[in-house]
Parts: structure tokens; sequence; C-alpha cells
């Protein structure tokens, strides 16, 4: 059987777990393949570290460069991370001609444009399931099976640590910090759990599918975002006294004018829509497409075995097409869909909670305030106060980012409020 070679640069969580599935799983991909997917050269920053997943030492580099050149590798698997090196590896790669597979989110949203720009014109694929939502197949679904859907608009929860904190506050009343060093513990959380919990890690992930779903790459500076590491358990408390649930979602939307969204914060969302169920670790994506309608994916968004699983699906496209002409080179632009919404004119709705002084009139004044900036208010609880302060939970009527930005501005600024009012988005999920 026709043996294609694959060289592996990374060998950590999830090129390890490539190693291993592709070994245990041979029969049933050589079978369903009709070739055979053989590693032959592997890049690690220390070879001769000891390896839970064995692989034969000769395979072993230090160096990346050797893994791109060997003349045996027609596949190169990008699984280092970082920015700087994984860039150059997998330009040298294209430029040798060999089809790249990788999962590196933050590079492809740093530097999707020029790379899929240079896999065009030398006409080299690059594959980058692994890069979102670990083992759910949302690439191939939004790139493929939506190829003749405008999107609408994708909701996800596509960070798996941030998903698994929020569930740990919400069901057992963890406060943040606890919840993080749980998650931390559990082996959830990266040592530095920077990017998780600041929003950025699901913010590459969006920019990635709102570039696939609009044709055009998404700039970073043109994402609203927002982590968790201010979501309190009294507002998910609250949260919960009005129906909803707080999540972090991704959102990506084109209005009717062709102009696009894409923002990523903590949200509160109606508990009885299906994302509010998914809990712990599991990430989720609603898509809505103007053919399709509604779809649901769900499943494991990190670790070593799902996301080896998508990587594997990529090595099995690549060698397809190693013998066919395409046109799709990972990424297929198009010019039907505008720029991005300056962020001060997204326009959502809010939940607002508001220290004051338990005095009369303090109600009115903020109400005042939020009917001079004609943002209406379209619910509100006060839980029982201790006499001398109360805090006001109010939901309002959508309103643009600027619009509220200045209430804020202004009722902080009143003299009966106690400190910084804490603001969160609502979804509703409206088409
Ligand atoms: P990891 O466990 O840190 O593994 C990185 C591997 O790359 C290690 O084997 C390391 O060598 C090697 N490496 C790093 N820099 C190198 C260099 N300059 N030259 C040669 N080898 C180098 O990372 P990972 O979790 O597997 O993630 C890999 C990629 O997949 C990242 O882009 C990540 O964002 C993405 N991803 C990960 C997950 C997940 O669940 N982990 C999910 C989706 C996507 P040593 O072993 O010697 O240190
Ligand atoms: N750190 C990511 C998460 C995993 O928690 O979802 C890789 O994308």
């Amino acid at each position: 059987m026709k043996q294609i070679g694959i060289g592996l640069a990374g060998f950590g969580t999830v090129g390890a777990g490539v190693f291993k599935h592709l070994a245990q799983n041979r029969d049933l991909l050589s079978q369903r393949l009709g070739l055979g997917l053989a590693v032959c050269r592997i890049a690690v920053r220390d070879p001769k570290k000891t390896r839970d997943v064995k692989a034969p030492a000769e395979l072993f580099t230090a160096r990346w460069q050797d893994v791109v050149d060997d003349p045996q590798v027609q596949i190169v698997v990008e699984l280092m991370g970082g920015i700087e090196e994984a860039r150059e590896l997998i330009v040298r790669a294209i430029g040798a001609g060999k089809i790249v597979v990788t999962g590196n989110k933050a590079l492809l949203a740093e530097h999707g444009k020029e790379l899929f720009d240079l896999a065009t014109a030398k006409q080299v694929p690059i594959f980058f399931e692994a890069a979102v939502a670990g083992g759910i197949p949302i690439i191939k679904a939004v790139r493929e099976s939506f190829i003749g859907n405008h999107i609408k608009s994708i909701h996800g929860i596509i960070n798996g640590t941030t998903n698994y904190i929020l569930t740990r506050m919400t069901e057992a009343g963890l406060d943040y910090a606890a919840a993080l060093a749980e998650a931390q513990a559990q082996g959830y959380a990266e040592a530095d759990p920077t990017l998780d919990v600041n929003g950025w890690d699901a913010a590459h992930k969006a920019i990635i599918l709102a570039s696939l779903a609009y044709g055009t790459w998404i700039s970073p500076s043109k994402v609203f975002v927002e982590g968790i590491e201010k979501v309190t358990a009294r507002d998910i408390g609250f949260a919960k006294m009005l129906g909803c649930r707080i999540k972090l979602l991704g959102i990506i939307k084109a209005d009717d004018r062709g102009a696009i969204e894409v923002r990523v914060h903590p949200t509160l969302i109606p508990e009885k829509h299906v994302l509010a169920s998914v809990n712990g670790v599991f990430n989720a994506l609603c898509v809505h497409g103007d053919v399709v309608g509604e779809t649901l994916f769900y499943g494991r968004g990190a670790g070593q075995d799902p996301t080896a699983s998508a990587v594997i699906a990529d090595l099995a496209e690549a060698a397809h097409a190693l013998d066919s002409k395409r046109r799709d080179f990972g990424f297929m632009p198009h010019g039907l869909y505008g720029d991005c919404k300056p962020l001060d004119e997204i326009l959502c709705q809010y939940y607002l909670r508001i220290p004051v002084d338990d005095k009369p009139g303090v109600l009115a004044q903020v109400a005042g305030v939020l009917g001079e900036l004609n943002i209406g208010i379209s619910s509100m609880i006060q839980p029982e106060s201790d006499g001398q302060s109360a805090e006001l939970i109010l939901m309002l009527h959508d309103a643009t980012h600027a619009q509220v930005r200045e209430a804020i501005a202004r009722i902080t600024a009143l003299p009966a409020v106690e400190g910084a009012p804490t603001l969160l988005r609502v979804e509703h999920f409206t088409p």
C-alpha cells in the first residue's frame, strides 16, 4: 500500500496524541483511505525527554527544519504552538510545496491572510480543523458543509477552561479564584491561563470562524473582547433570578448590509437556550445559515484525544489532496461582505448592577440618566437592602456600546452611587 510521509513538528499534548491514534487506528485508516499515514520525522525542543507516548528514538530531532526538509515528508503537521517559529515553519513548508496541517489558532488569527495568500499562490493547502473547538468538526462544517449558505450568525462556547470555571461558580457557588484554582488542579487550565480567562483564546477562534464565514480576514483590533475575570458569584446569582446563565460566548454576525461584528464576552443567556446547559469543559456552537437554518455542534473543545481526532481528519484530507486538483487551499476569500462594524456602533442588551445609597429618589436619578440617553429598562430587581446601601439590577433594552459607556460615566458620577457599576451583555438569540 502507498505510504504518505508525515512530519510532526511538536510531540506535546496534541502531537503525541496524533502519533498514538495513528498507530492505534492504523488498519481502519488504511482501509478507509486506501493508503498508509506514516510518521517519518518528529521535531521537539528536547529529544531526550522521557515521554508517555513512545516513538522510535531515531525519528526525533531538535530542529523543526529537519522535518520540513526531509524528502520523505509530504505533509507537515505544525503542533509546536507560539507564533514566530510556527509561522516560519509554515512558510518554509509551503515554499517547498508541502501540505500543512496546524492547530495553531493564535497564529492563524494573527497571520491568516498572509499564510493563506501564500498557500493560494503556491497552490498548497493548509488544513486547520484542530484550531477551533478541538474535536468538533466546525471548520469543515462552516467551510464545506455550509458552502451554499450565507452565515447569519454563529454563537459559540469555544473555550473549555472558562466554561468549566463559570459552571463551577454557577453550580457549586465557588468564587472566581477558587474555580480557577480547581480548573488548574484538574489540568484543564494552563499553568498560565491568561489567554483563556481574558477571552483572547476564544477571540482567536472567533476570528478564524468569522473569517471563514465572511470570506475576509478579520483584524484582531476590530473584535470586542472581554474576559471572565470580573464575573462574580453575586452576578451569577442575580442572573439566575432573571432566568439566565452566564457564559463566555463568541458571537459572530453579519447584518443585512453585510457589516460584520465579532465579539467575545461573558454573556447572560436565557436558561432555556440550549447553550445554557453546555457545562464543564464542553464546547458548543449554534450556526445559523440562510439555507440550512439553525444547527448545533457539541463536544470536547480541547485535550489530547479530541484534538488528535481533528488533526487526523485533516491528515486524511491532506493525503487525498496530494493527488487532486483543488480550488480551495483552506480559505476561500470573496468580497460579498463589508468591514467590521466600529465597536462603538455594536448594538446589544445589557445587565447593569449599581451599588447605591438606600435613599429616596436614587432609582429615579439612575432612570433619568438612562432616559436622557434614550436607553430603555426592560426589567429590574432590587434585593432587600440593609437600610444604608442597596443594589439596583437593571436589564436594558438595545443600546450601542457608545451609549452605554456614556450612561455608565454619568451614573458613576451621581453622588448616591457608591462604586463602579457592573456591566454585562445579554443575548436573546433573535435572528
Ligand atoms: P505542548 O503540549 O506545549 O507541545 C508543544 C510541542 O512542541 C512539544 O513537543 C515541544 O517540545 C515542541 N516544540 C515547541 N517549540 C518547539 C521548537 N521551537 N522546535 C521544536 N519543537 C518545539 O502544546 P499542545 O497543547 O500540544 O498544543 C500544540 C498546538 O495545538 C498549539 O498551537 C495549541 O494552541 C493547539 N491546540 C492545542 C489543544 C490542546 O488541547 N492542547 C487544542 C487545540 C489546539 P518538547 O516536548 O520537547 O517540549
Ligand atoms: N485552552 C483552550 C480551552 C484549549 O480551554 O478551550 C485549546 O483551545
